[in-house]
């Protein structure tokens, strides 16, 4: 047992236990221990971000206040690790129900203002972005302080994803705002500059949760997937969304710069998809890889944490491929180990990929600790592997490219790791083309980083 876990009781639900359990104060510390070396080429910061319920409690995983973990590099230094709230309606007001706040009684809609800004953080248009799928994102400085809400100069009519999707060649960023109300999926498109240039509403099946899409260097691709929102469990509070066996899975391909007329919709085995990895255009061909649950929540909203769970219900990397031509559809899976939290480099996002990075979700075999997982995606997919030592478990792996780099995977992996031997956290760096060999770096913290959502390397 670590020492996090002796602090919290029987009673507590595992998702504020553990290093799950939040952390209350904000710290700089300019004095970090550094084993390895530091690549010298590495200017910018990994940032962060996750729920920690700055009350110590939270009904569901995906709902506490956003805290944004950062650390910056520059000159083979770490120069600081810092950690922030996110300045919110939510987190000014810690002790009133999110609907009191989030329902705007006069425009008879939400008020995008009202956020936990929890889920993920990006940098586009020279701009850092605390993003959570229900809300504005919100802005952040170089110093991981709160500047505010960013609604695109006004443009911004919905909420917006948590997983936009900047192109690689582009620089454009793709996303969408999705609702339990209609027009249940907005379609938005920002240019390379930040500016806010195309909205278009997308007819869905029903208010179904987007959590992720994904986009091509020509489409953007939605997933209308059978988790669906769910009026009477809104009343009774909680995650109010459900499974359905009555609703159809299928995906939608639209070119970037199209509208609802014309999605091509392709139907696929039911399943579920937080998190995509990629997707690229083969010919008539559009790919899409990412992490497939066969089915979410039927009876709750339970993340399964198991001792001894069904291999089967963990999200498996799975690829789908759509052709425009004919209409066709095939799928296959790629591994039989769950992992989550899919990255490619930031440069790829919607050109074609041969490697993908995941993180497995609890311990290995053997008392092991958790493991980055890399993926070979030619000739059917394969996996290699860096296992941590036993109570040390990673977090999502970003994608850092070296110098001069020649190969897709010549870069570095970048994720805070938690040490339950030390109960502390470091930030590690792995050599994306040995992952198995020892980390190049880690940056150790003095104290622990609570298990998180998603960051990203935001480069100077
Ligand atoms: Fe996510």
């Amino acid at each position: 047992m670590t020492a996090v876990e002796e602090e919290t009781s029987e009673e507590t639900p595992w998702h504020l236990s553990g290093n799950n359990a939040p952390v209350f104060d904000e710290v700089t510390v300019t004095e970090l221990d550094v084993k390895g070396s530091i690549p010298s080429e590495l200017k910018g910061r990994y940032f962060r971000n996750g729920a920690n319920p700055q009350t110590g409690t939270s009904p569901h995983w995906f709902v506490g206040d956003g805290m944004i973990h950062g650390i910056e590099i520059s000159e083979g230094k770490a120069n600081w690790y810092r950690n922030r709230y996110v300045r919110t309606p939510m987190y000014a007001n810690p002790d009133t129900d999110r609907m009191e706040l989030y329902l705007d009684m006069e425009k008879g809609g939400f008020d995008y203002n009202v956020s936990v800004a929890n889920t993920s953080v990006i940098g586009h248009g020279g701009e850092k972005l605390a993003l959570e799928e229900g809300s504005f994102p919100y802005e952040l400085s170089s110093q991981v302080e709160t500047i505010g809400p960013h609604d695109f100069d006004g443009k911004l009519m919905t909420a917006m994803t948590a997983h936009p999707k900047i192109c690689g060649e582009t620089g454009e960023l793709l996303m969408f705002g999705y609702s339990s109300l209609p027009p249940y999926l907005v379609y938005h498109r920002v240019n390379a500059e930040g500016e806010l240039v195309q909205s278009e509403e997308i007819t869905v099946n029903g208010p179904t949760m987007m959590h992720d899409f994904t986009v091509t260097r020509n489409h953007s691709i939605f997933m209308d997937l059978p988790a669906i929102f769910d009026m009477e469990v809104a009343m009774q509070g909680g995650m109010p969304i459900r499974w359905s066996d009555d609703y159809p899975s299928r995906f939608g391909i639209m070119p970037r710069e199209g509208s609802d007329s014309d999605v091509k919709w392709f139907d696929v085995d039911p399943c579920y998809v937080f998190h995509t990895l990629n997707s690229y255009e083969d010919g008539d061909e559009v790919v899409v890889n990412g992490c497939r649950l066969r089915e979410i929540w039927r009876e709750n909203s339970d993340i399964g944490v198991s001792d001894d769970p069904d291999p089967a219900d963990a999200p498996m990397m799975w690829e789908w491929r759509f052709n425009l031509a004919t209409g066709g559809v095939s799928e296959k899976q790629i591994d039989d180990r769950g992992s989550e939290f899919p990255k490619i480099p930031d440069h790829l996002v919607g050109l074609t990929n041969r490697y993908g990075y995941t993180v497995t979700m609890g311990p290995g075999s053997d008392g092991a600790g958790g493991s980055i997982f890399k993926y070979d995606l030619t000739d059917g997919g394969t996996r290699t592997e860096h296992i941590f030592p036993a109570g040390h478990f990673p977090g999502e792996p970003s994608f850092v490219p070296a110098e001069g780099a020649s190969n897709e995977d010549d870069g570095y992996l970048i994720t805070y790791v938690y040490a339950g031997d030390t109960n502390t956290s470091y930030l590690v760096l792995l050599d994306a083309s040995n992952v198995a060999a020892d980390p190049v770096a880690e940056i150790h913290l003095p104290r622990r980083v609570p298990t998180g959502f998603h960051g990203s390397w935001i480069a100077d």
